[in-house]
């Protein structure tokens, strides 16, 4: 049988990354396939760079368009990035019949509906395993592997980057600046960096999870988005002698009149597996009723880890290639006319435990009068200490961790603490998940 050709849209670090394991593996993918898988053409601006890594052996062109119209190309990898120019293409590409591959998660989480219903109806396969945590099989594993299950919770570390800043922080007490300049000299961050220590790319990453496991449509603007650019090394240790690690974690839960997603730093027991995700790499907690709690874990971002995933897709497309299109695994796992309506909870109506963090003056009473605001709440103390002032200090903080409440009875209760004579600046709160058995 021929090679099936592909059309790689961008040749960056993925790109190149893609050609070379589909080069050096190309025995290994064909005999996986029924047939070899070819690069034929490649598009990207910086022709002397393709040459550079492809050689004479592929077509090249500046303009990405060239390709996805091209008769001979049956598969569209696309590897552009951002929601615009990517989205023309993907559509373009569709309505000509070609399959597609892509790692562009920011266009999946807020475009995903439009092309997931654009290639229902031409009967193509858009692929993503590589839009979320970089080569960690967590698509096929949430879509194929868990269907058997009703998903309870998804719980992950999702971005390279932030990981690797707080991984940093408390193993070495570097400064956030220094270690986010690191993190993009070796190339984890996204373009715009912004993406990743705000909390986008992995919110971006979660929509993507959330619609897969629960079938629910890609919903990104309803994600709650905290990123970590506020935390500081003084909180990163209060936690750690409290026994918790604190991580940006993204959390999709199956409640009763909807499901919570949302992504903010987060204190996990230090004694969980996943609080010990180091570096850039990625972990994802599935919660499934029949299987329990599984974890899949590796490296989400880099240039092969990436790759990796990309290649598992054409191998995958390759393969359904002539399959009716109504015998193909739905792109979000669940038939498109099932998807469940149930909302995307506000945040306020989110219910989880907290750390709470105060500066207040070291006086009879003071403790008195913030425990008795939490009580009047319903807000049920777990843990407290108060730090020893410094040398000279009349102020001291106070870490306390919370029991299960809902978010809209600690910003309540922060509204009121910070109003007390006694508390200087602001409370500061980081959420808690226990991501216990239970
Ligand atoms: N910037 C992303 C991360 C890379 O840090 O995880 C892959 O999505």
């Amino acid at each position: 049988m021929n090679p099936i050709k592909v059309g790689l849209l961008g040749i960056g670090t993925v790109g190149g990354g893609t050609f070379r394991v589909l080069q050096r593996n190309q025995e290994e993918i064909a005999r996986r396939a029924g047939r070899a898988i070819t690069i034929a053409m490649v598009a990207d601006r910086d022709i002397a760079k393709v040459r550079a890594i492809a050689g004479d052996t592929v077509r090249v062109t500046a303009n990405a368009f060239e390709v996805v119209d091209d008769p001979e190309i049956e598969i569209v990898v696309e590897l552009i990035g951002g929601t615009s120019i990517a989205r023309e293409l993907v559509l373009k590409a569709i309505e000509n019949g070609k399959q597609v591959v892509t790692a562009n998660k920011a266009l999946l989480a807020t475009h995903g509906n439009e092309i997931f219903a654009a290639a229902q109806r031409k009967g193509v396969t858009v692929a993503f395993e590589a839009a979320v945590a970089g080569g960690v099989p967590i698509i096929k594993a949430l879509r194929e592997g868990l269907s058997g299950n009703r998903i309870e919770w998804i719980a992950g570390i999702i971005n390279g980057t932030s990981n690797f800043i707080l991984s940093e922080m408390r193993e070495k007490g570097s400064s956030f600046e220094a270690v986010l300049t690191q993190a993009q000299q070796l190339g984890y961050a996204e373009a715009d960096p912004t993406f990743d220590i705000q909390g986008i790319d992995a919110a971006h990453k979660l929509t993507i999870l959330a619609a897969i496991g629960f079938g629910i449509p890609m919903q990104f603007a309803a994600c709650y988005t905290e990123g970590i650019a506020e935390l500081t090394s003084q909180d990163i240790r209060y936690a750690e002698e409290l026994g918790y690690r604190i991580k940006l974690l993204g959390v999709a839960k199956r409640m009763p009149q909807g499901f919570e997603l949302r992504v903010h730093p987060t204190l996990i027991p230090a004694k969980r597996l996943i609080a010990n995700v180091e570096g850039v790499m990625n972990a994802i907690l599935v919660k499934g009723d029949a299987v329990g709690q599984t974890m899949y874990y590796g490296p989400g971002a880099g240039a092969e880890p990436t790759a990796s995933a990309i290649v598992a897709d054409l191998v995958d497309v390759t393969r359904m290639h002539t399959v009716d299109p109504r015998h193909r695994v739905p792109h979000l796992a669940f038939q498109p006319d099932r998807l469940s309506a149930l909302p995307i909870l506000p945040m306020e109506a989110v219910e989880t435990s907290y750390y709470l963090r105060m500066r207040v003056d070291d006086r009879a009473g003071v403790l008195a009068d913030i425990t008795g605001t939490l009580a009047d709440l319903a807000i049920s103390i777990d843990a407290m200490v108060q730090k020893e002032p410094g040398e000279g200090e009349k102020q001291v903080d106070i870490v306390m961790l919370t029991h299960l409440t809902r978010e809209k009875s600690i910003n309540a209760a922060i509204a009121r603490i910070e109003a007390l004579p006694f508390v200087s600046g602001k409370v500061t709160r980081i959420r808690l998940e226990e991501l216990g058995q239970g």
